[in-house]
């Protein structure tokens, strides 16, 4: 709604920019009480004149270079508690999103990313507020300005058939997709916006709890642990969960539908959760097992699990991927194999608990956790990193040669270069530094950024401290020039 959006702007342009931390005088402002759709009539400014916009209002992109729109300026959100029903039968999702933050600049209006859904009430701070919808921006007009550094709720009542991201490139189908049984949810890189209001960006991490309410005999499974046993009314079941660790919104979860689940602790201590669709149930043990298996060994080379439980879901619906959402990695319609669990969960450490601050650095995820692969297939007794990096290396007609990992293009984040040729990178800088240098740079890499987010640059610095190595060129070489770095 770009006429209600410039009409606002140009109201807090005018009358908030000298009264700050005032509570602007309700009414003087035009815009309807609820916008509720996304198109609008554009007559209220000329085309193409520069958008106004004072310096209270929230910018609607958290400031990543590739995906201008995601996240929102102004706040960082802490925590949000999501109570939410799903009908497996009407696809219908219903019901709230509190999000509790802080204004990280004084704030007249800010937005929230939200893709469909009727919105039916927004309040800030317990007071209605006014509220439009612009794409897949949920512009929220604050009742009286909220003061840099301020804390402030806000919840969003909401209902609808969610509407998941169907990708025109490489990505298939992702967010929340509803399933003959249930839901599959899987929010990589940006699709938390197709289920629940939020600054859906990876480099604002949150808490979350959440209470989901399914038809009887359907299992609501989420993020962390369970903090209560299922109750049952009336036919419908609610599971609690929270995720008392911060968390990228693109791995929250709530997979819905017929599940086998087994859970128990692994022999290293860490709780399990494994669940299959009932089409995957002979994999169930396999999955169980393998699970607490590998989370074990990473803890012994990553250094201590990050997080407070593991597990890994298998559901019926044909992703074509994995998805290492945070204590629960899930395969979408297969049996994964424990080089792919390797690689989930080696994500709990690289892309979860240490996340991008920008997808730009995807490498970071990617060739960590496809590294991971080949350090998994060393410890069984496969082929040795060194020699996966060999034969990857030897492939000299590969695409990955001519594609700088380092700089995928955002409608190609998950290009293989990123995955192969971001390992290659790790293995050529072990070779590098050695062992004891690379192992240690690994295990303080986890350490220093453990539950926050971190650059290329950052995993750089890092590198040459740790090693007294200068690497410029090696990474150079390896992450951000088109051609077959040559061996050193
Ligand atoms: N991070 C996932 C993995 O490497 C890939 C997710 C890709 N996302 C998507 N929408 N296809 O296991
Ligand atoms: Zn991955």
């Amino acid at each position: 709604m770009m006429a209600a959006r410039r009409l606002t702007t140009t109201f807090a342009t005018l009358a908030l920019i000298s009264v700050i931390g005032c509570a602007p005088s309700e009414g003087a402002v035009t815009a309807p009480a609820h916008g509720g759709s996304a198109s609008g009539g554009g007559a209220a400014a000329s085309p193409g004149a520069p958008l106004e916009r004072s310096d209270t209002v929230g910018a609607p992109g958290i400031g990543d270079p590739a995906f201008p729109l995601d996240g929102n300026g102004g706040y960082d959100v802490g925590h949000y508690t999501l109570k939410l029903s799903y009908d497996p039968a009407s696809k219908l999702l219903a019901g709230s999103a509190q999000i509790q933050a802080t204004a990280v600049q004084n704030l007249s209006r800010f937005d929230l990313d939200l893709h469909g859904f009727t919105v039916s009430q927004v309040t800030v701070g317990g007071s209605e507020a006014r509220f439009a919808r612009e794409g897949d921006e949920l512009v929220v007009t604050a009742p009286k300005m909220i003061v840099k550094n301020a804390p402030f709720t806000v919840t969003v009542h909401y209902s609808g058939v969610p509407d998941p991201v169907r990708n025109s490139s490489n990505l298939g189908t992702y967010g929340f997709i509803p399933t003959p049984d249930g839901s599959f949810v899987t929010s990589e890189p940006d699709g938390a916006k197709t289920w629940f209001p939020s600054n859906d960006h990876p480099s604002n991490k949150a808490t979350y709890d959440f209470e989901i309410t399914v038809p009887q005999g359907v299992t609501a499974i989420a993020n962390g642990e369970q903090t209560a046993p299922p109750k049952t009314s009336g036919g419908k079941t609610t599971f609690v969960w929270r995720e008392k660790h911060p968390m990228a919104s693109y791995l929250a979860t709530m997979t819905t539908g017929k599940f086998d689940v087994r859970t128990g602790t692994s022999p290293g201590g860490i709780p399990v959760y494994a669940a299959t669709d009932p089409k995957y149930r002979d994999a169930l043990d396999t999955l169980y097992t393998k699970t607490a298996e590998i989370t074990d060994y990473w803890a012994t080379v990553f250094g201590p699990y990050p997080f407070s439980s593991t597990g890994g879901v298998i559901d019926d619906f044909n992703a074509g991927y994995a998805l290492e959402n945070q204590t629960k990695p899930i395969y979408g319609g297969f049996t994964p194999d424990t080089g792919i669990i390797a690689h989930e969960l080696a994500h709990q450490w690289f892309g979860d608990s240490v996340s991008v601050k920008r997808w730009q650095d995807l490498w970071l995820n990617e060739g960590f956790a496809t590294y991971a692969e080949w350090l998994w297939s060393e410890h069984t007794g496969g082929a040795t990193a060194e020699q996966m990096f060999r034969n990857a290396y030897a492939d000299k007609t590969n695409a990955m040669w001519t594609y700088p990992p380092g700089k995928p293009r955002p409608e190609d984040l998950f290009n293989d270069a990123v995955y192969t040729r971001g390992a290659l990178a790790l293995h050529a800088l072990r070779q590098k530094i050695g062992d004891t240098a690379f192992f240690t740079l690994i295990k303080k890499w986890t350490a220093t950024y453990k539950y926050g987010n971190a650059t290329t640059a950052q995993f750089i610095a890092m590198a040459e401290q740790t090693s007294g190595k200068k690497l410029g060129p090696l990474f150079d070489a390896w992450l951000y020039q088109p051609t077959r770095p040559t061996l050193g």
